[in-house]
């Protein structure tokens, strides 16, 4: 089942021939543990175990611990876990004047990454990377910091008051309190909204090799820090072809109800690839079949929009463009297929977030795949730092010409 590769790194160094593989299409950086796919057979498993497994009987904070040490905990190492990270969750009152600086229409994404790079400032025994104390502190940090930082960014983005983390509530109860309290004392928990975040965040807590991971490798691999890491990974993760694909998501669908709800014209326009517009949501450099993070959101998004938003007509363009977009000779030629944000968005939305924080979400929910891969890469004896080659198609030489002479 495994994918099998061999060196070709190794065995072309002798030969002075460099490979040419534009996005890494078929070049494997890595070996590794933690996250198999099958792309044309729409499979997904984390440390071995399938996703539909994970969404419907764990937690994310268990998929979190298996992501990051490899097993499934027991109720005492989960306790410990839990503990553990209920007791970060606080900022550094300095690290909160930073969201002072920050304009209010700032977009989140640039501000976690930044308040995530400045934990560098803030906790320097992580400047040790390799000192597995400090590694693991720096995990637990990260893991209780993450949603303190996002709700702070929300917070500052609305104009109300920071609010402190209740450790006496779970993740994700603690976060969505931190975010939408206002005043703490008269929020109320919706326990079928925690539950679909919580599943949200499964969905998306880790997916091999992909941009955003690739990224905190590749900065990894220099012996920069996890936060350095991590917060270069939130970088990445904010362009649209990435996570920034569920925010476009939702303005291309309200776009479209916008203009009248005229679904085959948006499609054809995409056909025609008129002023390069696609089908957002759609498509996957590995998945040629369905995406099985996308049939467990859309499922969620009929329940949770059911139950929070009543009948949505920006659910029901989406369901029309997949219908449509099945039904093409274009998009069945090309294995185009809804991937995982197609149907987040309009969940999301549903909760009260607004369209610029779903990337946010989708950040909070990849964290561990992040770590899980930093970790691994920091403990495998084969990790060198990352250097691609080019092929170089510029001048060959010529001679300096003076400023007058050009
Ligand atoms: N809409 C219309 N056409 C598309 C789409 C799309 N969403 N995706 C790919 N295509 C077309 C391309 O134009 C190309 O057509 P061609 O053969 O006529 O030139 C063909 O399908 C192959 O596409 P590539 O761009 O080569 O595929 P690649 O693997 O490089 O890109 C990507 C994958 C970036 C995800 C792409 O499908 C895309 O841009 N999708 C929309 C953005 C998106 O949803 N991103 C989220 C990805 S999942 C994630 O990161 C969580």
């Amino acid at each position: 089942e495994g994918t099998s590769g061999v060196d070709l790194g190794k065995l072309l160094a002798k030969t002075g021939l460099v490979t040419l593989d534009s996005g890494f299409v078929n070049t494997a950086s890595c070996s590794s543990a933690i996250t198999y796919i099958d792309g044309d057979a729409g499979i997904l498993r984390y440390r071995g175990y399938p996703i539909d497994q994970l969404a419907e009987k764990s937690t994310f904070l268990e998929v979190s611990y298996l992501l990051i040490y490899g097993e499934l905990p027991t109720q005492a190492e989960l306790d410990d876990f839990t503990h553990k990270i209920s007791r970060h969750t606080l900022l550094h009152e300095d690290l909160k004047r930073f969201f002072d600086g920050f304009p209010r229409d700032a977009h989140p994404m640039p501000v976690l990454s930044s308040a995530v790079s400045a934990l560098s400032t803030f906790y320097q025994d992580s400047l040790k990377p390799f000192d597995p104390e400090h590694v693991e502190i720096s995990t637990i940090r990260l893991l209780a910091k993450l949603p303190t930082i996002a709700a702070y960014a929300y917070k500052k983005s609305v104009g109300q008051p920071f609010l402190y983390p209740d450790n006496s509530l779970g993740l994700v109860e603690n976060f969505l309190r931190m975010t939408f309290g206002f005043p703490a004392e008269t929020y109320e928990l919706d326990q079928d909204m925690v539950r679909a975040l919580d599943l949200l965040f499964i969905l998306h807590a880790d997916h091999e090799q992909n941009c955003s991971t690739s990224t905190v490798r590749l900065v990894g691999s220099s012996e920069a820090n996890l936060f350095a890491s991590i917060s270069a990974g939130i970088n990445a993760l904010f362009g649209p072809l990435h996570g920034g694909a569920n925010s476009a998501v939702l303005d291309m669908l309200v776009g479209i109800r916008d203009s009248g709800g005229d679904v085959d014209t948006f499609v054809k326009k995409v056909k025609n690839k008129e002023d390069g517009v696609k089908l957002m949501g759609f498509g996957h450099r590995v998945y040629k079949s369905y995406d099985p993070r996308a049939a467990i959101v859309k499922k969620t998004a009929d329940d949770i929009l059911g139950k929070l938003g009543g009948n949505d007509s920006l659910l029901d363009i989406a369901k029309q463009l997949e219908e449509h977009a099945l039904a093409d000779d274009y998009f069945v030629e090309r294995k185009l297929y809804p991937n995982v944000d197609f149907y987040t968005g309009l969940i999301y939305r549903a909760m009260g977030f607004p369209t610029k924080f779903f990337t946010v979400l989708f950040a909070l929910g990849r964290l561990p795949g992040w770590i899980a891969h930093w970790r691994e890469m920091i403990n495998d004896p084969a990790t060198k730092i990352g250097r691609p080659r080019q092929v170089y198609t510029g001048h060959t030489e010529r001679d300096f010409k003076a400023i007058t002479e050009r």
